[in-house]
């Protein structure tokens, strides 16, 4: 059986939005978002940055009669920031400009603004709650089972590991953990995403449903993490 697609104005919408998510990873993802979303619990991401992946959730979760939640603090991570390899200069706040005790200043981002136009121009906003803050809050202050989980936040050891350690515990029994950027060779790249992935399935609590390039999707099919 073919995978369920996302209706051709939600991949427009998808494929317009400023993010890193290459479509065929995507497709991918709106698919383990359609067979979460039938278990009728909330669907979570972590890293939302401009909307790119939370369309996918969002339109999965509407079309389930389930809401979509999306976490981030809207300041980029590290390799977003000015100077760095994924810096966008079009999302920076130029009212906020830090001054160190050196005299060096530094700019801060701000993706809330491009996200929340993004998510009203496809139509979308009314079945996602998005969360303004550090991940490892939000998931401390979380009590209740969520169909799925898509780990796409910071990507050093320290967040990534919060990540899966916050909220990985909240996948339901049959619930699915997408986790972005597995490169099981560090040559393809950074290594956090696939050691959280790799804690994933040794802990038994998770079994692979599916790879599309470095997206990875988990079923839980036991209990702890
Ligand atoms: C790779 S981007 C997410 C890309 C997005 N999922 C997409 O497909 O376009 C990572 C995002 O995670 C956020 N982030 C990093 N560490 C975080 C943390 N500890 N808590 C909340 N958000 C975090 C950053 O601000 C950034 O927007």
């Amino acid at each position: 059986m073919s995978n369920p697609a996302p209706h051709p104005e939600v991949l427009a919408a998808f494929e317009q939005a400023k993010g890193f998510m290459p479509v065929d990873e995507g497709l991918a993802l709106y698919a383990a978002a359609v067979e979460a979303a039938a278990l009728g619990l909330p669907l979570l991401e972590v890293g939302t940055y401009c909307g790119r992946s939370t369309i996918l959730l969002a339109a999965a979760a509407r079309d389930a009669g389930v809401t979509a939640v999306t976490v981030d603090h809207h300041r980029g991570s590290e390799e977003q920031q000015p100077g760095w390899e994924y810096h966008d200069a079009g999302l920076v706040d130029p009212e906020l400009t830090v001054t160190a005790a050196d005299g060096t200043r530094t700019v801060r981002m701000d993706t809330l603004p491009t996200f929340r136009r993004t998510l009203f121009a496809a139509g979308l906003e009314d079945h996602v709650v998005a969360l303004v803050g550090r991940s490892p809050r939000a998931a401390a202050l979380w009590g209740r089972p969520l169909g799925l989980v898509f780990v796409d936040g910071g990507h050093t050891d320290e967040h990534a590991g919060a990540d899966y350690e916050g909220w990985a515990p909240h996948v339901a029994p049959g619930g699915l953990l997408v986790v972005h950027d597995v490169f099981p060779d560090p040559a393809d790249g950074g290594q956090a995403p696939y050691r959280i992935y790799r804690r994933a399935l040794e802990s038994g609590a998770f079994a692979e449903t599916s790879v599309t390039r470095s997206l990875r999707v988990l079923r839980r099919v036991a209990d702890g993490v």
